[in-house]
Order: structure tokens, then sequence, then C-alpha cells
């Protein structure tokens, strides 16, 4: 039998704080075009009764009940619909965000949710003890899309590279001819990555990412692991070394640490290097793949395989989810036991999984991710030329970096009350742009306007000042 959903009787839920279970779909009428039993209900989605009350008892209650990890603005989202977020007062914003980089269809998309609706009211979860369809499925996609024979699944982008940890370090102990369970025997361990970079906050991933103050409260880190320069190969060489090495992580496009793409050079070198050391290269994709680039995978941009690509972000348009793709040498060094997880590619996951990639891998949509990344660079170069506190416009795709001469939080502020969800990269001095790959022509021409308003008059006070 087929879910059926709650249909919205009125035009607007007053019990927003209370209803749990109505909510958001008391927001978010168009859930109940998908019901099975519910006719559509065409409502305009508006705002929440009392939205400055609502958005102050929300942002207490966040206070009181939850651990004050997060910085956030005083902001409800309450629903969201292709590249548009609303809050509780109904304003609209435009998402360069994507929930960082993550909704890659956008909010709502309707094929990613007749998928997520059907696979719910089939099967959710099972647990990795049995065998399910949309896992399989998706695992295929993968593999015959990529350099990869095989994947295994997370839920996060840090789980993802926490098992690509694990992953490097068995199969260097095999390489090495020691017994992987003798807690006595000595292996290459060492795990290299790079200046800038950001891996996860688990403790191994942690320890491949560049921020101390990230890592620092929570010491000791991960035993072996080695930070080097980045895009630098004599430092990468000086490191990376028979005997010592079990792998070297890398993405192909650093994210978090500013937009700064890796050269091919670059690239290619710690291929020869990783190869010479027998050490495995592993790529980082969790911000960059998924057709992010215009590519479906970032590593093509650049003409280098890897042994070990991470995904995670995008790839179930909004779900939880990781995905560690490896070569088949990787996957002979794990056995049954070896690793696992409860949640890990459950049915809903993968299935949702599955109708992003089917939709990103399409030529056309990938060629129109190149488009609309160039769009936006270029008309961002003109509109901002001259503008001194602009330094530098970068990226490939839909990821790009406007790098400022101080500061960007100022402007993400700015912009967004303008109606524009920008998000800072780098050493904070960055604004990122990661909108939905869905986009319009006329969505980037939005975003350029905002922009160019926000740091042209940044420019103007301080010219008067
Ligand atoms: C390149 C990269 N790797 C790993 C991660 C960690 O992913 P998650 O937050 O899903 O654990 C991120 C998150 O921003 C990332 O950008």
């Amino acid at each position: 039998m087929k879910a059926s959903f709650h249909v919205h009787q009125g035009p607007r839920c007053a019990d927003l704080l209370s209803c749990n279970v109505h909510s958001r779909r008391c927001l978010r009428r168009k859930v109940c075009r998908v019901s099975a039993t519910a006719a559509p209900v065409k409502d305009e989605i508006g705002s929440v009764p009392n939205a400055t009350q609502f958005t102050n008892d929300i942002i207490s209650e966040e206070k009181k009940y939850i651990m004050q990890t997060y910085a956030r603005p005083d902001l409800v989202f309450t629903h969201g619909e292709g590249a548009r977020l609303y809050d509780a007062h109904g304003k609209e914003y435009l998402d360069f965000a994507a929930g960082i980089a993550v909704n890659a269809l956008g909010h709502s998309d309707p094929r990613w949710l007749e998928a997520v609706v059907e696979q719910a009211g089939t099967l959710t979860h099972t647990s990795n003890l049995f065998h399910s369809v949309p896992q399989v499925r998706l695992a295929k996609r993968l593999v015959e899309q990529s350099f990869a024979d095989k994947v295994f699944y997370a839920n996060s982008g840090t789980e993802a590279n926490e098992a690509a940890i694990k992953f490097s370090r068995k199969y260097a102990r095999l390489q090495a001819g020691v017994d992987p369970y003798d807690a006595g025997a000595e292996a290459p361990h060492e795990v290299v990555s790079f200046t800038g970079s950001f891996h996860g906050r688990t403790l191994g991933a942690l320890a491949l990412t560049y921020k101390d103050a990230y890592k620092i409260p929570f010491a000791p880190g991960l035993p072996g692991a080695r930070m080097v320069k980045y895009l630098d190969l004599d430092a990468a060489a000086a490191v990376i070394k028979k005997g010592k090495t079990a792998a070297v992580f890398v993405e192909p496009i650093q994210g978090e640490g500013g937009i700064f793409p890796a050269s091919r050079d670059f690239l290619q070198g710690l291929r020869g290097l990783c190869d010479e050391a027998g050490a495995l290269l592993v790529f980082d994709e969790v911000q960059c793949g998924l057709g992010r680039t215009g590519k479906l995978f970032g590593y093509q941009n650049f003409g280098v395989e890897p042994d070990i690509l991470t995904l995670a972000k995008p790839l179930a348009g909004g779900l939880p989810i990781g995905a560690v793709l490896v070569k088949q040498k990787v996957a002979d060094a794990m056995k049954p036991g070896d690793h696992g997880s409860t949640f890990a590619g459950n049915p809903l996951v993968t299935r949702a999984a599955e109708a992003v990639v089917d939709i990103i891998s399409e030529p056309a949509f990938l060629e129109s991710v190149v488009d609309k990344g160039e769009r936006l660079r270029s008309s961002l170069r003109e509109a901002l030329k001259g503008n001194e506190h602009v330094k530098e416009i970068r990226g490939l795709g839909l990821i790009t970096g406007i790098q400022l001469d101080q500061p960007a939080g100022g402007v993400v502020t700015a912009a967004r009350d303008e109606g524009l969800i920008v998000i800072t990269a780098g050493a904070g001095d960055v604004v990122r742009l990661v909108p939905p790959l869905t986009i319009t022509n006329d969505d980037v021409d939005l975003a350029v306007s905002i922009l160019a308003s926000v740091l042209n008059s940044l420019q103007a006070q301080n010219q008067t000042v």
C-alpha cells in the first residue's frame, strides 16, 4: 500500500509550533500533489501567522534545546521550491548556497520528490544485513560512469573519508605483506593532505583537515597525518614515501578552503608520486563532485584518475548519504566485517540518489552547468570591474569564489537582506557561490545584480569615508 499524506484543510496551519506532524506540509502544500489519496491543494504559499513571534520562538527554543555549535542568522526558513527559499515572513530568497552544495536539483524537485515518496511508501530501511534494490542500482550507475569498480556507502562526507582512510590503511598492510589483524605489525600508515583542505569533522577526516581551530580542542588527533602545502609538488614529493605513506587525500577543487581548483600538473604529479610510493590517491569530491564542475566527476576535468573517490553532499539531493568509489584492488583488501554502517545506503537515500544521478549525468544537463558557470563568472567580472575589494573571481562550473580583500561576512549579510543566500569560504574572505545546478540564466543574472549592488556600494561607502 502506498503512503497517503496529510491534506491541508485551511489556508494556513495556525499551530505550527506544536503541530510536529503537519507543520511543514501545511507550508509546503505541493507535497499534496503526490499524495495517493488527496486532491492537489492549491493555496498560495505564504507567510506564517505572527511571523515575528514564530521566528523569535523558534530561535529562542533553538538556543534552549540545541547545542550551540552553529552560528546562525535570525532567520527561519519554512519552505523551498526550485532555487528559492522562503522564510516565515514569506520573504523569498534566491538560494546560491544550496545547503552547502547539497541541493543540486534545488528544493523539492518533483522528480526527486516522486522517487522519495514512492520509495518511502515501499521500503525505507533494511540495514546492511540484507540486500535491497536501489543501493545496487545506484552503485551500478556510479561504477559505470566512473573510474571505479566498486562502491561503499556511508552517511556523510566525513564518514566517506573515514572509510577511505580505513581502506587505505588496510590496503597498505596487505601490500606490506603483514597480517592485517596482527596488532604488532608495522606497515605504511601515513595519510597526506594539503593546506586549505577540508575533509570533515570526525577524528580521522579531521586530522586531514587544515584548520587548527577545528582540531586543537580535540587533540590528540589521528597519528600519521601529514599536512603538505597545496599545489606544491616538491613539498609533496618530500613527504610521500614508499614504506611510509598509505594514502594522499586531495580535493580536485578546494571548497571550504576558498574555491581553489588544483592544476592538472599537480594532480598528475601526485598520481606519479603515489604510484612510486605504492600509496593510494584519494580524491575528495564531497563538494566538487556530481556535476558541480560541469563534468559528472571533478577529476574528469584534469585527466587524472584516483584509486578512491569520496562523494556525499548532492548525491541524494538533500538526504544524508556518502559514497566511496574504489578500484578493484582496494575493494579486494576489505572483507565482510571490516567496515560497516547501520543506515548507509538504505533504500530511501539510494533511491533518491538514483533520481539525482540520472538527471545530473545527462550530457545536456552537464553542458548547461558549464554555460551557467561561465555566464556567472564573466558577468561578475564585468559588473565588479574596478571594484577594489574584489581580488579575484575563480571557479569551475557552478562552484565560484569571489576573493575579497576583507572578511566576507558583511557582504553575505547584505546580500541576504537583498534576497540572495550566499556563504563564505577560505579564511572567511571569500564569497562562495554553490547554487542548485538547476538555476536558470535569469537566476544567474539576478544573483550577479544583487552581488554587484552590494559590493559596489561597499566600495562607494569606503570612498566617501
Ligand atoms: C570536500 C569536503 N569533504 C568532506 C566534507 C565533510 O562532509 P560532511 O559535512 O557531510 O561530513 C565537506 C563538507 O563541507 C567537504 O566540503
